[in-house]
């Protein structure tokens, strides 16, 4: 239909990012509809049984069933893959079912991976005791340790799974180093990029194979909806992705792509200006002198700087501060705030800030989390789109409350 250029390679390719976040992967319908259509359908209707066939067959293009693909979900595909810069793209129902699935994709009983010690806390649980249910076994390595990279790959390693910077201590894994290492072994590496957003980091640049995201966060970015995409080459989506989630459908909601979708459209101006206020309230919050450590990897004392802004554009929206002393302060602090919100979620418009020993991380053993450096004293702020000032006025007087 005429000037449905959304859908036109030849034309999206050479579009700058925010045409491409507000335009990339659009199918406008016989309507000529400016925002993008919900097709909230399960099934099609097909004119003959010959083109049922056909289309089973792959010998005719079109949908066949929403598990398989949906337009609504297939825009918000094309757009992530135009934005990611990868050749393909499939949207699922949460974060975890992304990671899951890219994982399972790839892995067989008798298999081995290497993934960095600090993750978000159900990625660790997954890698850590879900994996070996199914006989794949697994080794966790500080990611910042090259060398511990080297010495975990064994014979019979066959996925690399790394979060960077990582939730939530902010981590940061040289994302060059292990891709060329895995690519040394024939490894498949799957990178975990919802911290940095596909905005600030491309880890496929530096030779990831897999790229996944919880949606959830940056992507929807207005805490409406859960939702997640896997990102890849054509050629592992159509070999090792399709043939696992054709047949067990970890499928977001059409309704859901559509949120997504609507999200991407305001999601350069919500990045820039999230990182612009986690960069002053990093600085602000070292200003007050109260706590025993800020951490932002956009400030220069933050302890891998350099590698950070070597891979990111920016240093994220994410800050993690350590009370003086325990859970006792931390929980008087949070219960002080008055602006930013109690609350595990990330990437909202909204501040908010958790505890993760009790929250996000409670499932991972406590001896595993203090090995992550996820101690009683840390809180984990996602800086949102609030004046800072007013964040900040928060903090100092949350800070006086719990003795700081
Ligand atoms: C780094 C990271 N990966 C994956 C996930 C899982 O995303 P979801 O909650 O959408 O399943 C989260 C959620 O907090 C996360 O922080």
């Amino acid at each position: 239909m005429k000037r449905d250029t959304g859908q036109n390679k030849d034309i999206t390719d050479k579009w700058r990012l925010q045409t491409k976040l507000v335009r990339g992967g659009t199918y406008r319908s016989e309507l000529g509809e400016t925002s993008e259509s919900m097709f909230m359908t399960s099934g099609y209707a097909y004119d003959c049984a010959e083109d049922a066939a056909a289309r089973f067959e792959g010998e005719q293009d079109g949908y066949t069933y929403s598990r398989l693909r949906n337009p609504t979900c297939a825009m918000f595909e094309d757009r992530m893959a135009l934005i990611e810069g990868a050749e393909s793209a499939r949207s699922t129902a949460t974060g975890m079912a992304a990671m899951t699935s890219a994982m399972l994709s790839i892995v067989k009983a008798g298999d081995h991976v290497v993934s960095s010690k600090t993750l978000f806390g159900s990625c660790r649980v997954f890698i850590e005791n879900i994996l070996p249910k199914f006989g794949v076994a697994s080794t966790l390595v500080d990611g910042d340790d090259n060398n511990a990279w080297k010495d975990a790959i064994q014979p019979n390693t066959t996925a690399i799974f790394l979060e960077s910077p990582a939730n939530p201590t902010l981590d940061v894994v040289d994302i060059q180093f292990v891709c060329d290492l895995a690519k040394e072994n024939g490894v498949t590496v799957v990178v975990d990029n919802v911290f940095a957003t596909p905005l600030l980091q491309k880890p496929m640049k530096y030779g990831a194979d897999i790229v996944i995201y919880s949606s959830t966060k940056h992507i929807d970015g207005q805490g409406r909806c859960l939702g997640g995409c896997i990102l890849t080459s054509e050629e592992i989506m159509e070999e090792t992705i399709l043939p696992y989630i054709r047949h067990t459908g970890p499928n977001l909601s059409p309704f859901n792509a559509w949120v997504m979708l609507k999200g991407m459209e305001t999601m350069d101006l919500r990045i820039e200006k999230m990182c612009s206020n986690a960069a002053k309230v990093a600085d602000g919050l070292i200003d007050m002198g109260v706590f025993a450590s800020v951490n932002y990897p956009g400030r220069p004392e933050f302890r891998q700087h350099e590698l950070a802004m070597k891979q990111m554009s920016a240093g994220g929206s994410v800050v993690t501060v350590f009370v003086p002393e325990g859970r006792e302060q931390a929980f008087k602090f949070l219960n002080a705030l008055e602006v930013t919100d109690i609350s595990n979620n990330i990437g909202d418009a909204k501040s908010l800030m958790t505890h993760p020993a009790s929250t996000t991380h409670k499932a991972v053993e406590e001896s595993a989390r203090l090995d992550m450096g996820i101690t009683e004293s840390m809180l984990r702020l996602s800086v949102g789109l609030e004046h800072v000032d007013d964040l900040l006025e928060d903090f100092a007087r949350a800070a006086r409350v719990a003795g700081l």
